[in-house]
C-alpha cells in the first residue's frame, strides 16, 4: 500500500530522518513508536506534504507522491489526524467535518461517521473548541475520515487522554480498519495502546529506524527499553 525508501528530511542544514525504509501492507495497522523529538512528527507531516523532504521516495499504491502538494495527497487517499488534534476552535463539530469533505463530491456529513462517533452527532452544533480532548481527537479522526482515505495517519493520538477513552479509540480504529479495508500508521509513545492496535511495531530513534517487530510474536521488554529514558 505505501512504500517509503531512503527518506530524508531537514530542517534547514540540520538532517532529522536519515533515510528511513519501511513498507505499509494493506489493512495492517503499524504503530511507529519512539520518544520525544526522535522525529515521529516530522515524518507524518513529510508523508503528508506539509513540510518538504530532501530525499527519498514515497509510493501510494505504486504511484510516487512526494511530488505531490498536500491536498493532491489527500485526494490521491491519505488523511491525517495530527499530533495536538488541531481542531479549528471556533467551527461547529459539523463544519470541522465538513472541512474533510472537500476532495469528495460529497457535501454534507456522512451517516456512517455519526454512527461510528455517536457523540460527535450529539455535538454537531457545538464549537469544536468546546469539546473534552477525547470529543475532539474523535472529531479529528471523523474529519480525516471524511476524506475517504486509503492510508490513514495518526500522530500521538492518546496523548492527554483517559485510559478508557484510549481504549475505545483503539476499538474504533481497528473496527474503521476492519470495515474500509484502510491502512493506519499510528506514531505512540504508550506501548499498551500500540500493542493492542498494532500488527507490527517499529521503533524510531534519532531519525532512523532501528527496530521492527511484529505483533504476535512480540518482545515487549524489547520495546519498551527503547521507549524508556
Ligand atoms: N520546525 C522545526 N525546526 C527545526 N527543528 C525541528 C522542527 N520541528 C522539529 N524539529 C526537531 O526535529 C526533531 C524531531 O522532532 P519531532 O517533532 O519530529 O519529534 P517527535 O518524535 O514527534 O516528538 P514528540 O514525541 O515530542 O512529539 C527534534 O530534534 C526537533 O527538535
Ligand atoms: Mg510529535
Amino acid at each position: 500500500m505505501l512504500s517509503v525508501s531512503d527518506y530524508r528530511v531537514s530542517y534547514g542544514q540540520s538532517e532529522v530522518l536519515h533515510g528511513l525504509n519501511f513498507e505499509i501492507k494493506p489493512c495492517e495497522i503499524v504503530a511507529v513508536m519512539g520518544r520525544n523529538g526522535m522525529g515521529k512528527t516530522t515524518l507524518m507531516k513529510s508523508l503528508m506534504g506539509v513540510i518538504p523532504s530532501s530525499g527519498g521516495s514515497v509510493k501510494l499504491e505504486g504511484a510516487e507522491v512526494s511530488h505531490m502538494k498536500s491536498h493532491q495527497r489527500v485526494a490521491s487517499g491519505f488523511g491525517f489526524v495530527p499530533q495536538g488534534r488541531m481542531i479549528f476552535s471556533s467551527m461547529t463539530v459539523k463544519e470541522n467535518i465538513e472541512t474533510g469533505l472537500t476532495t469528495t463530491k460529497r457535501r454534507s456529513v456522512p451517516k456512517e461517521l455519526y454512527d461510528m462517533f455517536p457523540v460527535l452527532l450529539e455535538m454537531r452544533n457545538r464549537r469544536g473548541g468546546n469539546l473534552s480532548g477525547g470529543q475532539q481527537q474523535q472529531l479529528a479522526i471523523a474529519r480525516a475520515l471524511a476524506s475517504d482515505p486509503k492510508m490513514l495517519f495518526l500522530d500521538e493520538p492518546t496523548e492527554g487522554i483517559q485510559p478508557s477513552i484510549i481504549r475505545e479509540i483503539g476499538r474504533t480504529l481497528k473496527m474503521i480498519r476492519d470495515q474500509r479495508g484502510l491502512s493506519i500508521v499510528v506514531s505512540e509513545q504508550v506501548l499498551s495502546f500500540a500493542l493492542d492496535i498494532a500488527d507490527r511495531i517499529l521503533v524510531i530513534e534519532k531519525g532512523e529506524i532501528v527496530h521492527e517487530e511484529l505483533r504476535a510474536t512480540i518482545n515487549e521488554a524489547k520495546v519498551a527499553s527503547y521507549l524508556s529514558v
